[in-house]
């Protein structure tokens, strides 16, 4: 199996990562800006590891990582889009700029790579995509509404691939993580309280649910589950759900996912 993995460099990408080199046979692509910590990581993991240090927004991009993984594969089994992040900040503070960033990665840059890639995937059917979206494209938070209509949007388009890549043996799943501990989403106030700590999950079990939606083939998947109910209550129970994000809870939610440093 030939796996590429974007955002490989820390946090779900890199755990991602190490649990498919266990895979029998696995050669894994890493992708991510960060060359050193990619290569670190090959070294680690050893045997046929393709290190691509690329920035995802950057045009040609995917065009690039088409090429090179053509060369040293001429194929290509399974496509993480997991790179990722979030700016925080009230729409009022922030603007549509701060929307601009966020769908250009979240969105646009992981389009642009299936895009280049999609061909290739075709090719070598049955294959599979895996879309690491966010229980956030489900459930919108104040102070995250960019990070919000990004995962949205991006669980819309994943959505439609699905049904239309479905003829062309190429299956793609769709992970939607909680909150869970990764250097650029730290979630420090979740964890610092007791009475919150037990709601943050660790990158091993989202690796574990992008294998199920991958080379499982399962269409969708919460990591971990229970999320899902947060999904369903925005639906179903939309007065809840308001009054719950809105009330004294909220603000150690809000802040949760503070993103510290801009990657
Ligand atoms: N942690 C959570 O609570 C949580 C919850 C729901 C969804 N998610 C989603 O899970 C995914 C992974 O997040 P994470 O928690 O593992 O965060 P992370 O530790 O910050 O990892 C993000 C990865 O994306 C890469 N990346 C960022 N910008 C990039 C760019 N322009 N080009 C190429 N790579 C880029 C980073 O590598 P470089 O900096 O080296 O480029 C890094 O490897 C994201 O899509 C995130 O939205 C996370």
């Amino acid at each position: 199996m030939i796996a590429l993995i974007t955002g490989a460099s820390s946090g779900i990408g890199e755990a991602t990562a190490r649990r498919l080199a266990r895979e029998p046979g696995a050669r894994l692509v890493l992708v991510a800006r960060r060359a050193d910590r990619l290569e670190a990581l090959a070294a680690e993991l050893g045997g046929d590891v393709l290190v691509l240090a690329e920035d995802l927004t950057d045009p040609g991009a995917g065009e690039r990582i088409d090429a090179a993984v053509r060369e040293r594969h001429g194929r290509l089994d399974l496509l993480v889009n997991n790179a990722g992040a979030g700016w925080r900040g009230a729409f009022a503070d922030v603007g549509t700029a701060n929307l601009r960033r966020t769908l250009e990665l979240n969105l646009f840059a992981q389009a642009a790579l299936t895009e280049a890639l999609l061909p290739l995937l075709r090719e070598s059917a049955p294959s599979a995509i895996v879309n690491v979206a966010s229980t956030a494209g489900r459930v919108a938070r104040a102070g995250s509404g960019g990070y919000s209509a990004s995962k949205f949007a991006f669980i819309g388009w994943t959505d439609s691939l699905h049904l239309e890549e479905r003829p062309n043996g190429v299956h793609v799943g769709l992970v939607n993580p909680g909150f869970v501990a990764t250097e650029g989403f730290p979630q420090a106030e979740l964890v610092e309280k007791a009475t919150t700590r037990w709601m943050v999950s660790t990158p091993e079990k989202v690796a574990e649910a992008i294998l199920q939606a991958g080379p499982g083939g399962k269409a969708e998947r919460y990591a971990p589950r229970p999320y899902a109910l947060a999904a369903a209550a925005r639906i179903l129970l939309p007065g809840f759900t308001r009054r719950v994000l809105g009330g004294g809870g909220a603000s150690a939610l809000a802040t949760s996912t503070k993103v510290d440093a801009e990657p």
